[in-house]
């Protein structure tokens, strides 16, 4: 089952963010931990510039990640991972991929790759830096978005990376922007957003757009009520805010969880909020999701469910 399940009694028009307590991580780790993290390194192995993009000047920025990610993961798995400090001499233990390395931290040449494309390849997020008033995206590494890459969005502030903003979202996306402006260190905060998707594939970067719509469009005379919930899946992003100490920046963290739309549905509680929310979805963002066409046989089959 999916550990977070954004649907409700209707479609939530609020931005749904919530204070990460302190007993919440930062960076999750579950049972795809190895997988994803071969995967990732694989991706950015094949295209490094496409998963992977920073603009200059935002060092000390990488280094607050790299720093907020260790700590995080330190704290709440340390069976997992360790973390010594002397002075600026860090060590590092990854228990789960047995590896170690020291550095040193604010020092680029002591890692072996940039050190947010790092720290990256350390977790299962993907990991986004804005500065700035205007939440500018400055650096990411991103490798299982959900529709959109760095290509598309690098160097563009907040409100631009939405665009073109359709007026039902528009007063969430404004109280989205004061709450990145206004967003104080030490009190990150989450959200979740859901989609349903014809492919598990978790790479669903903007260069597989044009294939997964050709499989969609293929499929969609088999998508019925007695098939839909075999071959649709549930994509929920688990994403976190951080202001970041030192440089001010912000790290917009997204941890990607996917299920098999028949296992949620066999939840009867689940199948209901589904439909409920589904059932109460504005046209233009179901259109943006891509789901009109089977929406009629899917809410159909949550129905019986
Ligand atoms: C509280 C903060 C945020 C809110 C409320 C928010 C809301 C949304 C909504 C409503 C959508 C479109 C519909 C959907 O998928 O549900 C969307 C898409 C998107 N968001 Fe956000 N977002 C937030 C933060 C961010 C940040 C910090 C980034 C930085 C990279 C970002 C990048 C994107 C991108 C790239 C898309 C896809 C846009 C496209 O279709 O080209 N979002 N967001």
């Amino acid at each position: 089952m999916l550990p977070y399940f954004p649907f409700g009694q209707r479609f939530n028009e609020k931005m749904g963010t919530a204070l990460l307590s302190e007993s919440e991580r930062l960076i999750e780790v579950d049972e795809h931990y190895r997988s994803e993290i071969a995967l990732k390194r694989q991706l950015l192995a094949e295209l490094p510039e496409y998963y992977y993009q920073d603009l200059p000047g935002y060092e000390i920025a990488q280094w607050d990640v790299v720093d907020s990610v260790l700590h995080n993961l330190a704290l709440f798995a340390p069976d997992q991972f360790t973390l010594q400090q002397d002075g600026n001499r860090w060590y590092w233990r990854n228990h789960l991929l047995n590896e170690t390395i020291a550095f040193t931290f604010g020092d680029v040449t002591t890692l072996p790759h940039a050190p947010l494309d790092w720290i990256g390849r350390q977790i299962q997020e993907d990991l986004l830096l804005l500065t700035g008033h205007d939440a500018t995206l400055v650096a990411g590494q991103l490798c299982f978005a959900n529709d959109w890459s760095l290509d598309e969005k690098i160097g563009l502030p907040f409100w631009q990376i939405h665009a073109p903003i359709t007026p039902i979202v528009e007063p969430m996306m404004r109280a989205a922007q004061k709450l990145l402006e206004r967003l104080p260190v030490g009190r990150s905060v989450w959200r979740a957003n859901w989609s349903l998707k014809i492919s598990n594939q978790l790479d669903m970067t903007a260069r597989h757009t044009p294939m997964l719509k050709q499989l969609l469009t293929d499929r969609l005379p088999t998508l019925t009520s007695e098939t839909i919930g075999d071959q649709l899946f549930v994509r929920v992003e688990r994403q976190t805010l951080t202001r970041l100490p030192r440089s001010q920046a912000i790290l917009f963290g997204i941890h990607t969880y996917q299920n098999r739309l028949a296992n949620e549905a066999a939840d009867p509680e689940r199948a209901k909020l589904m439909a409920q929310t589904l059932s109460t979805t504005p046209r233009a963002m179901l259109e943006y999701k891509g789901m009109t066409g089977y929406l009629p046989a899917l809410l159909t089959y949550l129905t019986r469910k």
